[in-house]
């Protein structure tokens, strides 16, 4: 029988694949990684977290987990665990060309006893895919020679540490031995494991974060619908989900991010009709214009001074992928304001955009000194004591806060409005 010098290799060493091998590490199994981003590789080797992801400063300081490129290493792994990128392309299509170039890099490491755990998330029969490239490519027999299962990664970006002890695990498989194995490596995280096959493993990822962005779009639905009625839907959240037990109504807000947008076209992949999936994305996508045009209705953007309070894909982190802040920063420049101020005190100064350039980060007590607007697309923590004193200071500005950050139930307002407040 093969001995294995390292428990675990995780192939894709990001913001999923980092803190599970960190995780790994801490209960005590032996773990390495391999990325490509030569960036990432040299933080995590000096012992820094190259993103936002608390609770593990101290585990990665230690050293004990270090990331390779190369692909040789894989032989000494027992158990290798993918968590490339899987981004929809600008077609409904998974870009599977992360996935594809780890299985070609792969192909002649692989040996005799070890378990394949594909983690990133993935449209279904991505993990049937993964199962016939073996057959073909390599003289190894999934079940017999080397394992293979699905088990996906539900944790939410800032809560890994957590959520990766306490998370029930989902292990999906079609053969006794890549159960049992899959079953030796994730009990260390967390006793909860439930046992399925490939597909339903698949759209039961898909289906835990659809849900989230379906009752997201319907918070943003109502959000319309009561703004062109005239009436607040903080008001109406407020007053519906008092004491009733049936439905709990989520807040509106900008929704994006790279799991929550993409997952919807995963699962449309395979579905040639319109579906409530698309509608949801067509809701979230028009919430930036909604803002913009909203606003309009009360005051003008042309020639005025606006500020957005910031520009990440959602609260308290530095990911700004698959951010809705951008798009609206695009929506605002086409009223032709003045200047467009933009404040987010996680990224660093100046804000690296592909699409809207490199980008003044301005501090949030400057951004908001003698501006006309102010657009909250990030409900991060710190804004609502920053907007309070504008009661005072500039009580004309107006606040569209789609948020809520201030508390003061409603999106679009003036920062007099605040004054009963602070
Ligand atoms: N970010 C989240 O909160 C989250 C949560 C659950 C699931 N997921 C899923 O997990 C997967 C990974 O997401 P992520 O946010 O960690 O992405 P990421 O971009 O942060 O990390 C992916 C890493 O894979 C590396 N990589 C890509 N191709 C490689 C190759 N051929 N060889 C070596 N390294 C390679 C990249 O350099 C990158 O560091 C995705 O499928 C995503 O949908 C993400």
């Amino acid at each position: 029988m093969t001995s294995f010098k390292y428990d675990v290799c995780i192939i894709g060493t990001g913001h999923v694949g980092l803190p599970l091998g960190l995780s790994f590490i801490e209960v005590g199994l032996t773990a390495i990684g391999i990325d490509r981003d030569v960036y990432l590789r040299e933080t995590i080797n000096s012992g820094k977290m190259p993103f936002y992801e608390p609770g593990y400063d101290t585990l990665i300081s230690s050293l004990k987990f270090q990331v390779y490129d190369n692909f040789e290493i894989i032989k000494k792994a027992k158990n290798i665990i993918i968590t490339v990128g899987t981004p929809l392309n600008n077609h409904i299509e998974t870009d599977l060309r992360q996935i594809q170039q780890v299985l070609e890099s792969l192909g002649n490491q692989l040996t005799v006893g070890q378990l394949i755990c594909l983690r990133s998330t993935v449209a279904p029969k991505t993990t049937r895919f993964v199962r016939r490239w073996i057959k073909h490519h390599t003289s190894l027999k999934v079940g017999k020679d080397i394992r293979l299962a699905f088990c996906p990664e539900r944790i939410v970006e800032g809560n890994a540490y957590k959520e990766l002890r306490t998370l029930p695990q989902i292990i999906g498989t079609e053969d006794k031995k890549s159960q049992k194995m899959a079953k030796l490596l994730f009990k260390v995280l967390t006793p909860d494991l439930l046992f399925t096959n490939y597909i339903t493993a698949e759209l039961v990822k898909l289906s835990n974060n659809i849900t989230r962005y379906v009752h997201f779009a319907l918070a943003n639905q109502l959000a319309l619908v009561a703004d062109d009625l005239g009436a607040n839907i903080y008001e109406i959240l407020e007053l519906a989900n008092y004491k009733y037990p049936r439905n709990h109504l989520d807040k509106p807000g900008l929704t994006g991010g790279t799991c929550l947008r993409k997952d919807f076209g995963m699962i449309n992949e395979n579905v040639p009709y319109s579906d409530m999936f698309l509608s949801a994305w067509k809701i979230h996508e028009y919430m930036p214009t909604f803002l913009v045009k909203h606003l309009l209705k009360r005051t003008k953007i042309r020639g005025k001074v606006i500020t957005i309070l910031g520009y990440t894909f959602k609260a308290d982190t530095d990911d700004m992928r698959d951010s809705l802040a951008p798009k609206l920063y695009r929506y605002i420049m086409r009223e032709l304001p003045t200047e467009v101020r933009i404040s987010d005190h996680y990224l660093s100064d100046p804000i690296k955009d592909e699409h809207n350039g490199k980008l003044r980060n301005w501090s949030i007590e400057k951004s908001i000194v003698n501006v006309d607007c102010i657009f909250v697309a990030v409900n991060h923590t710190g804004y609502r004591e920053a907007l309070y004193p504008l009661a005072k200071q500039n009580p004309n500005t107006w606040i569209v806060d789609i948020w809520n950050v201030s508390n003061i139930n409603q999106i679009f307002y003036q920062a007099s409005a605040l004054r009963a407040l602070s």
